[in-house]
């Protein structure tokens, strides 16, 4: 695990577009993965000045999204799809057609779980996958007990997730759905490249979990101790409970130039 401390999240943004910019110049037609939150924004922004200015184009690669809401009307802005529609989409040159989440939506819940599973495995896998973190350590929407190999499935938002999200719904916690469909753990860690951004103090002690805690499902994103090669980004609210803070930054400081992400 590589573990990054910047200034400002806006560096961060930079360091993981540059990552997502050296895969699709080595493979245009790469699968990305990515994720909602307002953490991956400042990536999405990034990513979104380098198509225009045209120094990368995501024409021909296609994204999977890690998890949607069950029950969100097609409209609801807050919809997953919707959000990332409005966030990434809208922003980059990728074919809509080719961004695809989990049917929160669907009749059947289980088979639409299935379904998505097989459409990623499909399509080779994931190359890059962006990933935020839920202060209760959770990723997608893998909250504390999920199995460490789960794949895709139903799962119940915890109340703290639900309170953490009530933000996006008006402030109102009962306006955020229990229920979501989410990518298992052991969906995310078949990604090939994992890229991790998180900031502000709220996440210091998930990051720290997540870095330096043991492996636990009580501590969902510890599962990604077992993947060779995650990157995690950090600003220095994030990391501020690090035990090993200084080594990671002399690490960094220190990296050959041809030692990419
Ligand atoms: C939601 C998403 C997660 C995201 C988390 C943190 O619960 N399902 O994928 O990582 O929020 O979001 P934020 O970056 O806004 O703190």
């Amino acid at each position: 695990m590589e573990v990054v401390i910047s200034t400002t999240p806006d560096e961060a943004g930079k360091l993981a577009a540059d990552a997502i910019e050296e895969l699709i110049r080595r493979r245009p037609e790469a699968v990305l993965g990515v994720a909602t939150g307002s953490s991956p924004l400042l990536i999405y922004d990034e990513l979104g000045r380098r198509v225009a200015e045209g120094s990368v184009s995501l024409a021909k690669s296609r994204a999977f999204m890690l998890d949607e809401y069950v029950g969100l009307p097609e409209d609801h802005p807050q919809r997953y799809l919707s959000v990332i529609r409005d966030e990434f989409v809208h922003k980059v040159d990728v074919d809509p057609a080719q961004v695809s989440g989990p049917d929160g939506l669907a009749a059947d819940l289980v088979t639409a779980c299935e379904v998505y599973e097989r459409a990623i495995a499909d399509a080779g896998g994931v190359d890059l996958q962006i990933l935020g973190i839920g202060t209760d350590g959770h990723i997608a929407f893998n909250e504390p007990g999920s199995s460490l190999a789960s794949r895709t499935r139903i799962k119940t938002l915890t109340s703290q997730t639900r309170r953490d999200n009530a933000r996006f719904f008006g402030g109102n916690v009962d306006a955020v759905p229990r229920h979501c469909l989410t990518q298992g753990i052991g969906t995310i860690l078949e990604a090939r490249h994992i890229v991790l951004v998180a900031s502000g103090r709220g996440k210091a002690e998930a990051v720290h979990q997540l870095v330096e805690g043991p492996v636990s499902a009580m501590w969902p994103a510890t599962a990604l101790q077992l993947h060779p090669h995650v990157t995690v980004l950090l600003d220095t609210a994030a990391a501020s409970r690090l035990q090993l803070a200084s080594y990671y930054i002399e690490t960094f400081q220190g990296k050959p130039s041809w030692q990419g992400f």
